[in-house]
């Protein structure tokens, strides 16, 4: 109960970003640090570090936000921090790179379209969309628990491509439509206004337009095993909390929470629908019709210990706790060049790389 209390504190007053929520932050007497970043695209470009490292023309198209220093190698060794020369994060001591799947329209008579991403609330300006991301401490006593920062080299991902149910935390098993909070693993919201939060939430395509696009939400698991940066997966190393040991599990390292909004806006018209009721026409850029599979990747960049300081300074309220930033059109001056030069605009034949939707 008072994690339903903690997480509807924090989470309403971070999400959306309301002013009287602020103060109510502040009073509290264990308010942890939250922070908020608008970061603008950097690329979209068909590499993957984690999962095909060193391959150009990986499987399929991704949209990538951070360090310049992002490239298909990625060396673990190599400190995304002193390798990039800037980043596409408001905040400017971070060089982490954060990518997902670019998601694609599919018309009737099979071509495809890419949809443009829009800045999520109050990040309208980031280039290219981008993503709003959030770390939250975990959400208990810091005075009990020390959060520890991730280390150098850490790096994980949530969700897999070929997932045929949702990606979710084990205390969601069971929850659907206004039950399931954006926290609770992989997520949709269909955005009925721009603000929509906490409602509309699916664990799939949402099956109906959205006037004002999707939003998806990668919620990151929050434990850790407290000694493997990465692992063969790139998941095992990390876990959901189980809802009874919030306060307490070892490794507790800060959530982090990836926000990106799809602008379906232009493919509302339901002339513009499969004829089929109930099938819905976007599909993500590795073939999955369905969206159980969407997934997101993260590389630790941070520089020294920005991050480890910015969370020691407990009710700092503002979600920048005294972190230096630069503007979003600075953060949009950043930007790399494609390393797989290839058309993934326009009305295509096939998704990008060929892939194939499932199911058809
Ligand atoms: C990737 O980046 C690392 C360091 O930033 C660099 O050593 C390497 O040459 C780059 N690889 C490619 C293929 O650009
Ligand atoms: C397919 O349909 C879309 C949307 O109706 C249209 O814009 C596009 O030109 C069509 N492509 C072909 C090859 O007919
Ligand atoms: C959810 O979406 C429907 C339309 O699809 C809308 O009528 C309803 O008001 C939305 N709910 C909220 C709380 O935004």
């Amino acid at each position: 109960m008072m994690y339903d209390k903690m997480l509807g504190v924090i989470a309403s007053a971070s999400l959306a970003l309301a002013l009287p929520q602020y103060a109510e932050i502040r009073d509290e007497p264990y308010s942890p640090a939250s922070l908020k970043m608008s970061c603008s695209r950097l690329v979209l470009d068909r590499i993957d570090p984690l999962n095909d490292p060193g391959v150009f023309g990986t499987s399929h198209l991704h949209t990538i936000v951070g360090g310049n220093s992002f490239n298909a190698t990625m060396d673990p060794a190599g400190d995304p921090a002193e390798r990039s020369s800037c980043t596409t994060c408001t905040f400017t001591d971070d060089f982490s790179n954060y990518w997902t799947p670019a998601m694609y329209f599919r018309a009737r008579n099979g071509s495809y379209k890419r949809v443009e991403q829009l800045g999520a609330l109050f990040h309208e300006e980031a280039r290219g969309g981008g993503m709003t991301i959030y770390y939250f401490p975990r959400f208990m006593e810091p005075e009990k628990i020390k959060i520890r920062a991730f280390a150098p080299g850490f790096r994980m991902r949530l969700g897999w491509p070929d997932r045929d149910s949702p990606m979710r935390a084990p205390w969601a098993m069971g929850r659907e439509g206004d039950d399931i909070s954006p926290f609770d693993g992989v997520t949709y919201t269909c955005l009925y206004t721009e603000s929509t939060r906490y409602s509309n939430l699916s664990w799939g395509f949402p099956d109906l337009p959205c006037r004002e696009g999707i939003l998806t939400t990668v919620a990151f698991p929050t434990c850790w095993d407290g000694k493997n940066l990465d692992s063969p997966d790139h998941m095992s190393h990390v876990a959901f909390a189980l809802a009874d040991d919030l306060y307490g599990p070892p490794g507790a390292h800060p959530g982090i929470l990836i926000e990106t909004r799809w602008d379906k806006r232009p493919f509302n018209d339901p002339e513009l629908w499969p004829e089929n009721e109930g099938e819905q026409p976007f599909v993500w850029s590795y073939g999955d019709g369905v969206g159980y599979g969407f997934h997101a990747d993260y590389v630790f960049g941070w520089r020294g210990n920005a991050l480890q300081e910015a969370f020691e300074r407990h009710n700092c309220g503002n979600q920048i706790c005294g972190l230096p930033i630069q503007t979003i059109p600075e953060a949009n001056e950043c930007m790399i060049e494609p390393s797989v030069p290839e058309e993934v605009d326009g009305w295509m034949d096939t998704l990008p790389g060929g892939v194939v939707v499932v199911p058809d």
